[in-house]
């Protein structure tokens, strides 16, 4: 079965077709980066108004590509939650058109459950990076736009968070920091980057001190503050450094800033690991695409660590679609009078089923 899916809850303009939940025939993602780097940050009257210039011609070549035409398509899935509300309704109003033209079966998607379903694709152009499907519970790392936490899946659609942060996300420390120091927009992949060529050891910024309730929260606020406005105060061997000409570099900032990032993700995802004794990891969303997050998640032999491929971390319709095709499968479809949400109520804190 092919589903269309479409996904436009914030700045990628994307449509994909899925074969069977896993198979991905295409995968169009047209960003708009370059229309919001100015402003350091997604503009929403700007995103929406794009994603109207852009969803015919996106889901066109998204039709073209798969080869199998427009009667070829089974089922059409979007987004209609969580994300920017007017980016939203462009793609779920056009994917509801769509369907009710074509008589087709409709699916409105979470988008954030779509990220956890990310790690099942697996693209016909490239079969190697293909690895099994991860088996129910896992723990789920959730570090996508806007949304940092951790959970326990008990199925694609039905996770308990466990822990989630108490002030900024993580993306969101990534990009401010980028943005203070003119990096470039969006920050997350500049940063991990300049990281590559950095010392991690150059700044100790520390870890969070948190009395939360959940062992599992976490906090990026305070890193955020401490790299942006005290890394005077941070900086090691600070008398030594300033005898010996010390000389600001990105690339210890950014290693230095990222370590620590990864630290307070990992410090909260192992505790969830020792609380539930659950051994598999699925990451999911843009930041799960941070090379040191995947290294050092590999590093644990005793887990089993499952990765999206890098091209379905960040925002995508391939991941719509296969977790449209999963409703399908059980023979659930949505009510063409379904709207968008911005925000998942209980997503950041509690259980998300709904
Ligand atoms: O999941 P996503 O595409 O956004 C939404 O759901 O809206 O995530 C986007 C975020 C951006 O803030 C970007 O800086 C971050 O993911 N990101 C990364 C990396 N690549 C993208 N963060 C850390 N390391 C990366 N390599
Ligand atoms: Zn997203």
């Amino acid at each position: 079965m092919k589903v269309l899916g479409i996904e436009t809850s914030c700045d990628e303009c994307a449509a994909a077709v899925v074969e069977d939940g896993q198979r991905v025939l295409s995968n169009i993602i047209h960003t708009q980066i370059p229309f919001h780097a100015a402003y350091n940050g997604v503009v929403p009257e700007i995103a929406g108004r794009k994603h109207i210039e852009w969803i015919q011609l996106v889901v066109k070549e998204a039709v073209e590509k798969a080869g199998c035409g427009l009667d070829g398509i089974d089922a059409v899935a979007a987004s209609s939650r969580p994300g920017l509300l007017g980016s939203l309704l462009v793609g779920l109003n056009f994917a509801k058109a769509f369907a009710w033209a074509k008589s087709l079966p409709f699916i409105a998607v979470d988008h954030i459950l779509a990220h956890l379903y990310a790690c099942n694709l697996e693209n016909t152009g490239n079969k190697s990076i293909h690895k099994p499907v991860p088996k129910y519970p896992f723990l789920g790392l959730m570090v996508s736009g806007g949304h940092s936490f951790i959970c326990r899946s008990d199925d694609f659609d039905d996770i308990t968070v466990l822990g989630a942060t108490i002030d900024d996300a993580c993306d969101e420390a990534f990009d401010k920091v980028s943005k203070h120091y003119g990096f470039g927009y969006p920050g997350g992949a500049v940063i991990d980057k300049l990281a590559q060529s950095g010392n991690p050891k150059a700044y100790n910024f520390p870890l969070p001190n948190l009395k939360t309730k959940n062992i599992c929260d976490f906090s990026f606020s305070g890193l955020k503050t401490a790299a942006i406005h005290q890394f005077e105060q941070f900086r090691i061997n600070e008398e030594t450094s300033k005898e010996a000409n010390f000389v600001f570099s990105n690339e210890d900032l950014a290693a230095s800033f990222q370590k620590t990032a990864v630290d307070i993700l990992l410090r909260g995802l192992f505790k969830a690991v020792e609380s539930t004794g659950i051994k598999t990891i699925v990451a999911g969303g843009g930041v799960a695409a941070n090379s040191l997050l995947r290294t050092r998640l590999q590093e644990r032999s005793d887990l089993v660590c499952v990765f999206p491929p890098l091209e379905f971390c960040g925002d995508n319709a391939a991941m719509v679609a296969g977790i449209g095709y999963q409703y399908l499968v059980r023979g659930e479809t949505s009510p063409l009078s379904i709207t968008a949400s911005a925000r998942v109520k209980g997503l950041k804190r509690m259980l998300s089923r709904s």
